[in-house]
């Protein structure tokens, strides 16, 4: 199996130039690629200047220009994506990963850990961490920020994906690419961070998108301000093998019942800064 990413410049309020962005990348030789990940937010752009501009940018998931777009790009290439969405359900804006294939939508998650201007306009996530059976594999999806909360992967760990496809908008430089392969080795699992390039207002994102193996090993890596398509032949048999040593599972020797403070919202009331959602 093939995995890849898509790393370019979403066009901030212009879909239909991000569509065209888009099929100039896929023009290029796919070398056969099964999977393939675009950046956050892939069909609004980012750094909006107001809830008004994150609105109007924003599409249902039903009623989608850019998810009937992707499905068409699978169907011609017998190809799975999972791409950032700005998504809206009825009167609350979401942002989403959607995962498509050439038989349609399969599979949706909505980012649980909002970072910086995000939560003046999105609500956090209220689906948990899904995944999905494509068949070949099974696929779970994080975006973003939630890079920095371990207990995120685990649980798509724990229920059984092979890859988490992370679509993401990273500012903070090398920091993800950093810690992304550790939870690649940490879940023994493949990760494909989809990262986009170029600058929106006062934001430049980072590039550098990777796919990562269950042994924490680069397969690939993207330069930081190119656009460009990388691709990794993958062994989802190895993502299937949690033994660490032959008295040794990652599951198995798990101890929940040491864990219990990991589901209480903050028991020593640590931490500091702001963190509320505006709307
Ligand atoms: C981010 O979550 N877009 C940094």
């Amino acid at each position: 199996m093939k995995i890849g990413f898509l790393q370019f410049a979403p066009v901030l309020g212009d879909l239909r130039a991000t569509m065209h962005r888009i099929d100039s990348l896929l023009q290029e030789n796919m070398e056969g690629c099964d999977l393939l990940v675009l950046p956050e937010l892939c069909n609004s752009g980012y750094n909006f200047q107001s809830y008004e501009q994150a609105w109007e940018t924003s599409e249902p998931i039903e009623d989608s220009i850019f998810v009937r777009y992707l499905i068409n790009k699978c169907r011609e290439r017998n190809l799975h994506v999972v791409s950032g969405f700005n998504e809206r359900d009825r009167d609350t804006l979401y942002n989403s990963a959607i995962l498509v294939g050439p038989h349609g939508l399969i599979g949706t998650y909505r980012k649980l850990h909002l970072f910086l201007n995000e939560k003046d306009f999105f609500r956090p996530g209220n689906q948990g961490v899904p995944v999905f059976d494509i068949g070949s594999c099974i696929i779970g999806m994080l975006i973003c920020f939630d890079w920095t909360f371990p207990e995120a992967w685990r649980i798509a760990a724990l229920k059984g994906a092979d890859i988490i496809c992370h679509p993401s908008n990273l500012v903070l430089p090398g920091l993800a690419q950093r810690g992304v392969p550790i939870h690649a080795l940490l879940n023994r699992l493949y990760i494909v961070t989809a990262n986009r390039i170029g600058a929106e207002r006062d934001l430049s994102f980072t590039g550098s998108s990777i796919i990562a193996n269950p042994r924490g090993d680069l397969l690939c890596q993207a330069s930081p301000i190119k656009a460009e398509v990388g691709i990794a032949e993958i062994d989802i048999g190895l993502a299937r093998d949690k033994q660490i040593t032959d008295r040794n599972d990652l599951f198995k020797d798990r101890r929940p019942e040491e864990y219990s403070l990991l589901t209480e919202p903050n028991p020593f009331g640590r931490g500091s800064g702001r963190t509320g959602h505006g709307k």
